[in-house]
């Protein structure tokens, strides 16, 4: 399973990336706006900032809702590193797009899916990506993993080559649920990432290990 971050913070990314685990990063407008980048010359300087750090594909969101507006908005996010996959949310004028994207080779991640028909269409369009929202389906008491596993299923069917991107990830659990239905991807925080190294039987075990070595090495 492929790991990505989803962040906009360039601190988190290269802490990531230095843990040499890190496929990837996915953004979204809200998390541009969480680290005050305002304006479509910074917006687009801090995505080259972010490709310049990370070593995979690097989510980058239409602000658009037309079909017009989100192909040249697209066309420019391309242009700034090959890196670059043009996130589409899932509305109508957005499966034209993914349609349009396709068929021009440029890759693409359709967003905000909340359920299998979404998904069976955006694959039908072309998407490379879709990312159902595990987290904010859990947060209304529906089964995020559940959504992840069907569409799992229904891609194996008809062999899509559109891969699951489980995206608002939240914790270990939700990357280790992810991993045992077979989630092409998963995009969460560092902090889940770093939560599936810690194990309190390894603290002590290795508090051990270490006083064990002075006591023969004093
Ligand atoms: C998807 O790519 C989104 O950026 C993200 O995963 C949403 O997560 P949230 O529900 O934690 O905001």
């Amino acid at each position: 399973m492929k790991f990505f971050i989803d962040t906009a913070n360039l601190n988190e990314i290269r802490e990531a990336q230095a843990l040499g685990v890190l496929d990837g990063v996915t953004t979204n407008p809200s998390l541009m706006a969480k680290e005050g980048i305002t304006g479509k010359d910074n917006i687009m300087r801090h995505y080259k900032a972010i490709c310049d750090i990370v070593d995979g594909d690097v989510s980058a969101e239409v602000i658009s809702i037309d079909f017009e507006g989100m192909v040249r908005e697209g066309e420019e996010l391309v242009e700034i590193d090959e890196k670059i996959v043009v996130k589409i949310p899932m509305i109508k004028e957005g499966i034209k797009a993914l349609k349009y994207f396709s068929s021009k080779g440029i890759r693409t991640n359709c967003t905000l899916i909340f359920s299998a028909g979404q998904a069976l269409v955006a694959a039908k369009a072309g998407a490379t990506y879709v990312s159902p929202f595990v987290g904010r389906l859990d947060d209304i008491s529906t089964d995020g993993i559940g959504l992840i596993e069907q569409i799992l299923t229904i891609y194996r069917n008809y062999g899509f080559d559109t891969q699951v991107l489980a995206a608002s990830v939240r914790h270990p659990m939700h990357i280790i649920q992810c991993a045992e239905v077979g989630s092409d991807v998963m995009t969460g925080p560092l902090s889940a990432i770093e939560a599936l190294l810690k194990h309190p039987l390894t603290d002590i075990g290795l508090e051990k290990f270490l006083s064990d070595y002075k006591k023969g090495n004093s």
